[in-house]
């Protein structure tokens, strides 16, 4: 009896081997019907329990029963699991050749998206670091900080609009990120700002409710109107791609710079010779500039005296215009992909 309950054992563990190696349906089956079949041991075994007597038999035939059980049910778990990995395989391989190909539209960033990411990657070249502030301001911030009263006159250019209560508003300009980085940093300061300004306008091709604005400002010591002009003649030409660009300061009014200036770039479109798109002028107006006027470096809490510094700031929509010839702001924001994939890439 010793040496059939061994038997059994050895059996048992021989089929269980068997089956957990197994790796696809076909040969699961052969295996199954090997230890199910009359040629398996333990049917062998079961043969040779006639010669047995009382309890002996019952006890060797509980034994087989109970191991044919356990083969059952690995047999059963192991079916279950190569058929699950097998349809996982099919789904993976299969291949509908009666489908179209799929014709991939592939999306891409805005153009204003982008003139935005070009201007930051060339300011990053003369160490100006990209920092962005919140669209929704105070007053102080957007206004009385840059050296514009409550009731001072220059407001009128950038009527926008009020919640009286906290005194909040969409900021009219990015010049409000001036303020916020010089209150927060210690000179030298060096960044590059860029984002939705808002203003009371009245929808028109040069206007609209909401455009995009670009701001740079530079506080160190010895900073003069010749660096002002040197690196926005660089970083103009490095956005144009055209080292012919120069630049012209023409004399201008903002609160906050003194003097301050509309700086013109050479119309790249007719080398300055003069075309319709410059009003054959040979120069195209690109953005406002000037020196930090001192009032709003105390503002700030910084010595005017020690600390001097210039900022400007222009429209991302206006590079583009000239670039691409488009006279009419408003479509950049009708969406229409029509317009959008026409603009050469930036
Ligand atoms: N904030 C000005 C505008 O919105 C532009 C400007 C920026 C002018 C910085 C001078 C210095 O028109």
């Amino acid at each position: 009896m010793q040496n059939l309950t061994e038997e059994i054992l050895k059996a048992t563990k021989e089929a269980l081997d068997d089956i957990s190696s197994c790796s696809d349906i076909q040969s699961l089956r052969k295996i199954s019907s090997v230890y199910k079949g009359k040629e398996s041991k333990l049917y062998k075994i079961l043969t040779e329990i006639s010669k047995l007597q009382g309890d002996e038999k019952k006890f060797i035939g509980s034994c087989i029963n109970e191991s044919k059980e356990k083969i059952d049910n690995v047999l059963l778990q192991k079916e279950q699991e190569l058929k699950i990995s097998e349809y996982e395989k099919e789904e993976s391989e299969y291949l509908d050749i009666t489908l179209n190909k799929e014709d991939k539209k592939l999306g891409s960033t805005h153009p204003v998206t982008q003139m935005i990411q070009k201007i930051v990657d060339v300011f990053s070249l003369y160490g100006f670091s990209h920092v962005t502030d919140r669209e929704i301001e105070t007053d102080w911030f957007c206004f009385q900080a840059l050296n514009m009263d409550v009731d001072h006159p220059a407001r009128e250019m950038q009527d926008t609009f009020y919640i009286e209560e906290n005194h909040i508003l969409p900021r009219t300009h990015t010049s409000s990120v001036q303020i916020r980085t010089m209150i927060k940093a210690k000179p030298p300061i060096r960044i590059i700002s860029a984002g939705r300004v808002y203003r009371n306008e009245n929808q028109d091709a040069r206007h609209s409710f909401m455009f995009y604005q670009y701001e740079g400002l530079i506080i160190d010591n010895n900073i003069s109107i010749a660096d002002l002009k040197s690196i926005l003649t660089q970083a103009l030409r490095k956005i144009f791609e055209n080292d012919k660009i120069d630049l012209r300061l023409r004399h201008s009014y903002f609160p906050y710079t003194e003097p301050s200036f509309e700086i013109d770039a050479t119309c790249m479109l007719c080398q300055g010779k003069g075309c319709k798109v410059c009003d054959f002028k040979g120069w195209l107006e690109l953005l406002g500039a000037g020196m930090v006027h001192p009032q709003v470096l105390r503002n700030v809490k910084i010595d005017p005296k020690k600390y001097q510094g210039f900022a400007f700031g222009g429209g991302p929509e206006r590079l583009i215009m000239i670039k691409n010839e488009i006279n009419d702001t408003r479509l950049f924001y009708e969406n229409d992909l029509r317009f959008l994939s026409q603009l050469k890439k930036l």
